[in-house]
């Protein structure tokens, strides 16, 4: 239901940064918002699952006009809290629905937030709407995981990936239907607390497909924000889409 997100509910939107507070490390953030920003050139900038602001705050402080989608109205409540939220507005929604008003050189969709859409046909949704807010010749940027069946152990649906002092985390995949569940338990304060979050993960191939169908063309594929050579080994990739100029 938008605006009432079950899974990104107001306990979770306060821990929100600092559990993922190496996302927020300048040598992550950096190069994100040096690519953002360029890409947004003079023009408007849309990010869509805005969360807690991460990026689009950061990117208001570059100089950029940023508007954001958040279908959590507690993630957008959160952001409200800091220092100068009022610089980038914030409208609850679908993003794979939900319109503004105007014309973005860049639209963008980090942190893997395209697999929150559980269906194929959502996603194809979103694509259409972010090509749908840019201006001719402008921007559609996602970061993205790649599918992590290779670390699949043999006869085995699931991947541990990390195992501290205070984070365990486990993903489960269903290779049928392209899904992934990731487990996560977080020991803090003395008590554990559970969070499970849903995904529909998807090859290069098929974003791109979905960027074709959005009549956007690929630009630029990256193995991250800095840039550096999308390979076979490649855990996640950033992609870039143009609307061709007119
Ligand atoms: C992992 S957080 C990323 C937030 C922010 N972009 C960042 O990088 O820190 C995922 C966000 O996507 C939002 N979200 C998930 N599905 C969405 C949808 N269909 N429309 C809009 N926001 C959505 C969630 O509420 C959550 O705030």
């Amino acid at each position: 239901m938008v605006g009432d997100d079950g899974l990104f509910d107001a306990v979770v939107a306060r821990t929100y940064d600092d559990d993922h507070a190496a996302r927020f490390a300048p040598e992550v953030l950096g190069p994100t918002v040096d690519l953002l920003a360029e890409l947004a050139g003079d023009g408007r900038a849309l990010e869509l699952a805005v969360g807690t602001g991460r990026v689009a705050l950061a990117l208001a402080d570059r100089g950029v006009d940023v508007t954001g989608i958040e279908r959590s109205r507690a993630m957008a409540e959160q952001m409200a809290t800091k220092p100068d939220a009022g610089r980038v507005p914030v409208i609850i929604g679908d993003m794979a629905a939900t319109r503004v008003a105007g014309g973005f050189s860049l639209v963008y969709l980090v942190y893997s937030t395209i697999t929150n859409l559980l269906t194929q046909d959502e996603q194809v949704a979103c694509f259409a709407n972010a090509a749908a807010h840019l201006l001719p010749g402008g921007h559609f940027v996602i970061e993205v995981g790649v599918p992590p069946l290779r670390r699949l152990p043999p006869g085995s649906n699931l991947i541990a990936h990390e195992a501290s002092p205070t984070h365990i985390g486990v993903d489960e995949i269903d290779v049928l239907d392209q899904s992934m569940t990731c487990h996560h338990t977080y020991l803090r304060d003395g008590g554990t607390s559970v969070f499970r979050s849903h995904h529909r993960y998807a090859w290069p191939a098929e974003y791109d497909l979905m960027a074709r169908l959005a009549h956007l063309d690929l630009a630029h594929r990256w193995a991250g924000w800095d840039r550096s050579a999308f390979t076979a080994e490649s855990t996640s990739h950033v992609s870039v889409w143009r609307k061709p100029p007119t």
